[in-house]
């Protein structure tokens, strides 16, 4: 059956453009962060607490939301007033980028999925650490684990990624909990590249010389790495010592999509979800480090495959598109 959100709130912003939706819905939580009556009616959808630790931290549910929804990190306390048990911001870059040109995020309401290609549109890392420094300052912090996803700038040559990942690893690590090295958007010319062992591991190797405070650093990874890829990226993480591999971003594997309504960019939702699945699967059966999923979760059914998968946390995105706030405790009462 429809939820409340699905039945009312998702048809009005349907009607607009994807983007402007996304806007409209994130200036909302926006406004709700700063007034304390608004805070307590968002917690109306926070699932029961079900603590778990992962590397030093606590975490008050397992399920967080996943890098993109506030890139700019403008909305953390709503964030946890609706019960996410964790919050990623970013990507962050080194540089502001306005992204590639609009449209950029595309609906595919029948398969539950979104194409977007918007190309880590984001206000770069000195503005976010600044306006992270002023939420800290005003006593509005989250109580939940913030963790912070940085990647590289379109106008830094690959070659020199390492120094754009470093400029905002300096500028931002005060504010996280966790760190994420983003090396998987298909968004960004050549970025999955580094997900290639040897320059996976001089990024890792420069980012931990960098590390002095320990903070766990993760990588998230693409879902359409192959197995001897894949074994790679295990390689470098574990000679790393990597906290968590975040398992996966979104697909250029477009094969569930007609010809007619394609687009470039990155798949996520409902197509992505077994893809996503087996990537989880084969990371938890080769390796102990701990894996936290993402890749269509739609409902608590989805939601636990991941877990049965071997994940150890979950992240949503497209499932709060499609199913609104109520998927929160529809997954916390089903796995
Ligand atoms: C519009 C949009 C923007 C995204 N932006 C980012 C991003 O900036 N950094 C990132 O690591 N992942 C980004 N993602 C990927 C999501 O974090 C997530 O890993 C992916 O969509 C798969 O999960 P889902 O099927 O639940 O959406 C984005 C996804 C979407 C749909």
């Amino acid at each position: 059956m429809k939820n409340l959100y699905e039945r009312l709130v998702r048809p009005l912003l349907f009607l607009l453009d994807s983007e402007t939706a996304h806007h409209c819905a994130l200036a909302l939580l926006k406004s709700a962060s700063s007034v304390d009556l608004a805070l307590r009616g968002l917690q109306a959808f926070r699932p029961p607490p079900r603590p778990k630790t992962l590397f030093g931290l606590t975490f008050p549910n397992p399920i967080g939301l996943a890098a993109g929804f506030d890139k700019n990190a403008i909305a953390l306390p709503a964030w946890a007033a609706l019960g996410f048990g964790f919050i990623e911001i970013g990507t962050v870059t080194a540089k502001p980028q306005p992204g590639n040109p609009r449209p950029r995020i595309f609906r595919y309401t029948a398969e539950q999925a979104l194409i977007n290609r918007l190309g880590f549109n984001n206000d770069g890392a000195d503005l976010v650490a600044n306006r992270l420094r002023k939420l800290r300052e005003s006593g509005q912090w989250p109580a939940v684990p913030v963790g912070v996803n940085i990647g590289k700038s379109k106008v830094t040559p690959i070659d020199q990624a390492a120094d754009d990942y470093l400029h905002s690893f300096r500028r931002l690590r005060n504010f996280a909990d966790y760190i994420v090295l983003n090396v998987s958007s298909p968004n960004t010319p050549g970025l999955r590249a580094l997900q290639e062992e040897e320059s996976l591991s001089i990024l890792l190797a420069e980012i931990n010389r960098e590390n002095r405070t320990s903070k766990p650093i993760l990588v998230k990874i693409a879902p359409d790495l192959t197995k001897p890829q894949l074994d790679e990226v295990i390689a470098a993480c574990e000679e790393h010592r990597v906290a968590a591999i975040i398992a996966t971003n979104t697909t250029v594997d477009h094969s569930s999509i007609a010809k007619e309504r394609d687009q470039t960019g990155g798949l996520s939702g409902a197509p992505l979800r077994e893809k996503s699945t087996s990537l989880v699967r084969a990371i938890a059966a080769r390796s102990a480090i701990p894996v936290i999923a993402s890749g269509g979760i739609l409902d608590a059914e989805s939601a636990r495959e991941k877990f049965a998968a071997g994940a150890q946390l979950i992240q949503l995105y497209t499932g709060l598109v499609y199913r609104g706030p109520g998927i929160l405790q529809e997954i916390a009462g089903g796995v």
